[in-house]
């Protein structure tokens, strides 16, 4: 078939990755999709930095020309923050194309945005990414779980935070050195603040919460406490009573009195103690683990790499070859309904 042009926004550490893997895996790509996929032009903040395996006549600071061009087909945003992603993603659906973000902020913040533009111009939007890196969490939540009623979605969805939290525990590290590795590593947000104060994992608990539950949660409904006040005697403590010291994402329904719905949601990021002999206790370095509860599934896990440059990009290009199949197929991918809004419960009120 005739190809599909893409349109890169951002080209830092998934970015390059992106760029990477759609050239070393072109043909391939292009038998799954039907259609060879093109890089059609990369939005950049500053041209002159050097970007390994990047052509240079693809670049462009003018992202708002990049996302309207006639010959682009469909747009991934992996620039992160809530402006100009939000403006650009707006304007790239409004000019009918289907759009891939990798942006946890913004999803959680303004979702809804998002999703109405979605619906009213007919594009798709996919954002697997977004949480916990190269886990498929969302699709399983979005689709194949769909059916189903999710009682609660818990675990661990933030690399950095566990990464520092796993060198404390077994190697003795000191916060601040661990938090330079993690960084070093690519596991970190620009800002680390966003990881070791707990706000990228509420952002990924909010989207977790409005897939699971249906129901409208934003970043700022999550009760949220990060990693910056464990200590290494805290890490120690646990160890003696065998446990491990975790920051986990937890979101539960709060059911009436009569055991159904009812009262509403629970969404939090804290800090705890996980026994030894727990599956999330065995969590290591920035890997991400994640159990879901269902009525009728009953209690499923989804592990693997969370965070870093290829985990998340392998996410990325999976929804691309998704929305690629579905552009060349003239199908669409899940519509993301008008929420009901059921209570996000106060922390303590369940
Ligand atoms: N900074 C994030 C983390 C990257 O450490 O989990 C993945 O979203």
């Amino acid at each position: 078939g005739k190809a599909l042009r893409v349109a890169l926004l951002g080209c830092g550490v998934v970015g390059t990755e992106v760029v990477r893997l759609l050239s070393e895996q072109a043909d391939d790509l292009a038998a799954r999709v039907g259609a060879p996929l093109e890089l059609a032009g990369i939005a950049v903040r500053r041209l002159d930095r050097q970007r390994e395996g990047v052509d240079p006549a693809l670049v462009t600071t003018d992202a708002h020309t990049l996302v309207t061009r006639d010959d682009v087909d469909l747009v991934i945003e992996v620039i992160g923050g809530i402006e100009p992603a939000r403006t650009l993603l707006l304007e790239a659906m409004k000019a009918g194309k289907s759009v891939i973000s990798a942006n946890k902020a913004l999803l959680a913040e303004d979702g809804e945005t998002l999703f109405a533009a979605a619906r009213e111009y007919g594009a798709d939007i996919y954002y697997e990414a977004a949480v916990a890196g190269a886990i498929p969490l969302l699709r399983p939540l979005r689709e194949s779980l769909v059916g189903d009623h999710v009682h609660r979605v818990l675990g661990i969805v933030n690399g950095t935070t566990n990464y520092i939290l796993d060198q404390m525990d077994t190697h003795g590290a000191g916060f601040n050195d661990a938090l330079e590795d993690a960084q070093a590593l690519g596991y970190a947000e620009a800002d680390p603040t966003a990881d070791v104060e707990g706000f990228d994992a509420a952002a990924k608990a909010a989207i977790l919460a409005q897939l699971a539950f249906h129901t409208r949660v934003t970043a700022a409904d999550v009760h949220r406490e990060g990693i910056t006040e464990v200590t290494a005697a805290d890490v120690s403590g646990a160890q003696e009573m065998d446990s491990v010291v975790k920051l986990l994402a937890i979101c539960e329904r709060v059911p009436a009195e009569d055991g159904r719905n009812g009262r509403g949601v629970s969404v939090r990021v804290h800090p705890a103690m996980i026994p030894r002999s727990h599956p999330l206790a065995s969590v290591r370095e920035a890997y991400n683990a994640v159990f879901v509860e269902a009525e009728s599934a009953g209690s499923l896990m989804f592990y693997g790499a969370g965070a870093g440059g290829a985990p998340t990009a392998s996410a990325v290009l999976g929804d691309l070859v998704a929305v690629a199949r579905n552009l060349v197929g003239g199908t669409s991918g899940p519509v993301e309904v008008t929420y009901a809004q059921l209570p996000v419960l106060p922390m303590g009120e369940t």
